[in-house]
């Protein structure tokens, strides 16, 4: 039997803020229940894409606050990948509503990849440049 392999979160991709990692976490294991319910042959998939679509509001937005109040470069490209994800995640929504039957692997496929590179890739890239801003704080002025 092929088992759909779950995506695991590590310490080693930590942005260093708590409640990122948390929310980081929380969505690594959403994905994977979304594999559970697709492996058990359920189609009631629409509970588990409404959570992600709330939490990825709650995320993005906790993000947002943090890049802009750390002054990160990158926070406009970083949050058009975001809106074009939630994008995404309303058109899985309409094709769920229009009865796609393909659609929790078509999911599982798109979500595993993209919640993994974005959160391991560039997430650490703002974390980077948190651990700069600190570490200049850190040093003496002269
Ligand atoms: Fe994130
Ligand atoms: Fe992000």
């Amino acid at each position: 039997m092929n088992k759909i392999s779950y995506i695991k979160w590590e310490p080693k991709y930590s942005v260093h803020v708590e409640i990122l990692d948390e929310q980081h976490r929380k969505l690594f294991d959403i994905v994977n229940d979304l594999v559970d319910e697709v492996e058990m042959g359920s189609n009631q998939l629409l509970p588990i894409i409404s959570d992600l679509i709330d939490y990825l509001s709650v995320h993005f937005k906790q993000e947002s606050i943090v890049m802009m109040e750390s002054n990160y470069p990158s926070f406009t490209k970083h949050s058009r990948e975001h809106r074009d994800f939630t994008e995404k995640m309303k058109a899985f929504l309409q094709d769920y509503e229009q009865g796609d039957t393909e659609l929790g692997l078509k999911m599982i496929v798109f979500l595993k990849e993209w919640i993994f590179n974005h959160t391991t890739r560039l997430d650490i890239e703002y974390a980077h440049h948190l651990q700069d801003n600190a570490e200049k704080l850190k040093t003496p002025q002269e």
